[in-house]
């Protein structure tokens, strides 16, 4: 086993679905998953008071692991403090998640795109630089939505949530224009694959819901390519830190069934 792990980050589960992709991709080095859950969900957060915690968590978690390579599998963080922290950071890798605007952009037929994400990512500069640089041709519509993460992180604890709940936060997605309807839906949120099947169940008319986590893990890969692995395959002894120390019972059991094991005490 190579001594430094690939740290993944999120504020909570969302970055699970960004781990799947990477588990397929990447087999030769073991994962230390952090969650910030005491700090969840940044959605809501005031952008300095954002940018300051995770770079504070970044150094820590730096310090402690020595990591290979980090995945911020988070867009609302990343959309924040990717370039800062690639500043101060220059000798660790660095993958961010950002909205997949560009590819939407390539692929829409009807060059009606939504991007369905946190209120904190549809607020971003970068996001808009990113339609402004790649999707200027296209009509996009950015949806921000308070509830969605908490819904994902509650429908993965067993919490039934209400069809309708889920509904209203996904309709705005949904425009028609001149005879033309939205094709393409942006998950710009890695919470938000864990409620896929209700979004596709749900919609008013199919859309192709984009899920980034794919394009992540190969951009990771190709990075720690270069860096050189061994081939001793990492699952099993993965590890998880959650900041709250312990998030409950459901949550372990769900991150157990995703090859981690909780850690508890400093990262
Ligand atoms: N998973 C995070 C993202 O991709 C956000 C969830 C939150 O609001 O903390 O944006």
């Amino acid at each position: 086993m190579t001594e430094q792990p690939l740290v993944v980050f999120d504020s909570g589960i969302g970055g699970l679905t960004v781990l799947h992709e990477l588990r397929v991709l990447i087999q030769d080095r073991h994962v230390v998953y952090f969650a910030d859950d005491a700090g969840f969900p940044y959605g809501g957060w005031e952008k300095e008071a954002l940018a300051a915690r995770i770079i504070t968590l970044f150094s820590q978690l730096i310090a402690d692991h020595d990591p290979v390579m980090i995945v911020i599998a988070c867009n609302t963080a990343s959309t924040l403090v990717l370039s800062q922290l690639r500043q101060a950071f220059p000798n660790v890798p660095i993958v961010g998640t950002v909205p997949a605007i560009k590819p939407a952009a390539e692929r829409t037929r009807s060059g009606l795109v939504s991007v369905l994400a946190t209120p904190g990512t549809v607020k971003r500069a970068y996001t808009r630089d990113l339609i402004e640089s790649f999707a200027a041709r296209c009509h996009v519509r950015l949806v921000g939505s308070e509830k969605l993460a908490q819904m994902a992180e509650d429908h993965t604890r067993g919490v039934d949530i209400e069809d309708q709940a889920i509904l209203d936060e996904i309709l705005p997605c949904f425009v028609e224009k001149d005879g033309r309807k939205t094709d393409i839906v942006v998950l710009a949120c890695t919470h938000y694959p864990f409620l896929a099947n209700e979004f596709r169940r749900l919609a008013p008319w199919p859309v192709d819901w984009l899920d980034p986590a794919e394009a992540i893990a190969r951009r990771a890969r190709s990075l720690i390519g270069e860096t050189g692995s061994n081939s001793e395959p990492g699952y099993g002894s993965d590890v998880a830190y959650f900041t709250s120390g312990d998030p409950g019972f459901a949550t372990r059991r769900l991150i157990g069934g995703f090859g981690l094991r909780l850690q508890t005490g400093n990262s």
